[in-house]
């Protein structure tokens, strides 16, 4: 079992200082671009690796001293197997990171990061050389649905775990869109753009317009795919267990990244339904995840004059979390939005209220027509509006409501 409690840091990348306790369930991290939630995952994530050379270590570039910091470090109090411990590390005194020691690390693998390097359909992962010598470039998507044929299909004495974790494997086809159905996997070899005969797997799924290939499917369908199953991936691989019985940690950089708003309602309840004993520490830029959040699953993070990171006050939200306010008001009273109307509608608005107090007919005129033209048809602020200006117009003008 693994938890991370809580996590302290000074002095790295952009955050001169953090202190963040992080509650069991789930957190999810908010904040402006290049406040800092990139860091912190990678902070976790870099605190549970082996020690290895820190020139083959991937997110040895991630986490960096902050430019012009005399000391750089950071500790995270982790319970790990019922054991409750502090965890450092020391940036300043490691070999890489300008001299000398490191303390203390994370000493368990329960620990997934899909970041978004990783995850992007788009980023080549790795290339393969084939058999002539033919670079075979494969992305994340690719590998998981080989890695999904051949554990699944290609493996002989199927474990019950493993039995299990396909059963599940398959619901999620239809969890993530209850108009797909898995049917079958199969593998199939076609020539590629060299004439090389290589090897592709092809995951065939049913919809409401008959059965077809996924990679059909759309990119936010595949890029929740690929979601969970790294997810299911990853327990089947270094575990074997159910999927549901992982009790360790799994982090999410950017979990609305390519998904249409229906779907990011939905990833969350997903990942919860599918990993229900994890800790699950994810980053969001989504009103979409924060409103279907449940209470204190949200973390907005703010930043003040000196640099210092730290939790937002929110106004109060109810048992419900923020599932009763609408999405501008997230943007605003959450996100920290100045004003989530366009610039061009202030400025009318602007203009508008000053013709009024000049009483200046033609100019109330104009502003309201293209303040009526621009809002949407149903806005009750239209009929504001209406209100304000009517005396200034034609009766005609006026309109019957
Ligand atoms: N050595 C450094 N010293 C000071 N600031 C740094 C250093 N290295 C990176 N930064 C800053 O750290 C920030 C990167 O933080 P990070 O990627 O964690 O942000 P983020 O909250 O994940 O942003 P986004 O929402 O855009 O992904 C950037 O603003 C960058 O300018
Ligand atoms: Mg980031």
């Amino acid at each position: 079992m693994l938890r991370i409690n809580e996590i302290n840091i000074r002095n790295i990348n952009s955050i001169t200082s953090l202190n963040l306790r992080l509650q069991p369930g789930v957190n999810i991290l908010c904040g402006t671009n290049g406040i800092g939630k990139t860091t912190i995952l990678d902070c976790i994530q870099y605190s549970t690796l082996p020690r290895m050379n820190p020139r083959m270590n991937p997110l040895r570039n991630n986490i960096r001293r902050t430019v012009n910091s005399s000391d750089s470090f950071y500790s995270i109090n982790a319970t790990v197997n019922e054991h409750e411990d502090d965890f450092f590390l020391d940036l300043i005194n490691e070999p890489d990171f300008h001299a000398s020691q490191e303390i203390n690390r994370i000493n368990s693998r329960k620990l997934i990061y899909l970041n978004i390097s990783d995850r992007n359909q788009r980023t080549p992962l790795r290339l393969r050389i084939n058999e002539e010598g033919r670079i075979r470039v494969m992305s994340t998507y690719d590998l998981i649905k080989r890695w999904f044929y051949r554990c699944y299909y290609k493996k002989k004495n199927m474990s019950e775990e493993t039995f299990e974790n396909l059963l599940l494997a398959k619901k999620v086809f239809n969890k993530l869109d209850p108009n797909v159905t898995f049917v079958e996997a199969t593998e199939k070899y076609e020539e590629d753009y060299n004439n090389d005969m290589v090897k592709f797997i092809e995951i065939m799924v049913k919809t409401q317009r008959g059965t077809i290939n996924m990679d059909f499917l759309s990119s936010g369908y595949r890029a929740c795919f690929s979601i969970l199953f790294g997810i299911i991936r990853h327990v089947e691989e270094r575990y074997n267990i159910p999927v549901e019985n992982f009790d360790g940690v799994v982090l999410i950089d950017e979990i609305d990244l390519h998904l249409h708003p229906e779907w990011q309602t939905k990833i969350v309840g997903i990942l919860k339904w599918l990993i229900p004993n994890a800790q699950i520490i994810i980053t969001t830029h989504s009103p979409h995840v924060i409103q279907n959040a449940e209470k204190g699953e949200i973390v907005p993070l703010g930043i003040d004059g000196n640099n210092n990171m730290f939790i937002r006050n929110l106004p109060e939200s109810s048992e419900y979390g923020y599932q009763g306010w609408t999405i501008e008001e997230i943007l605003v009273h959450v996100m920290g939005l100045n004003n989530p109307k366009s610039k061009v509608f202030l400025k009318k608005i602007k203009s508008f209220e000053e013709a009024l107090d000049k009483e200046d007919i033609a100019a109330i005129k104009e502003n309201y027509y293209a303040l009526d033209s621009m809002l949407h048809s149903r806005n009750p602020l239209s009929t504001v509006l209406r209100i304000q200006a009517e005396e200034f117009l034609e009766e005609e003008e006026v309109g019957d409501e």
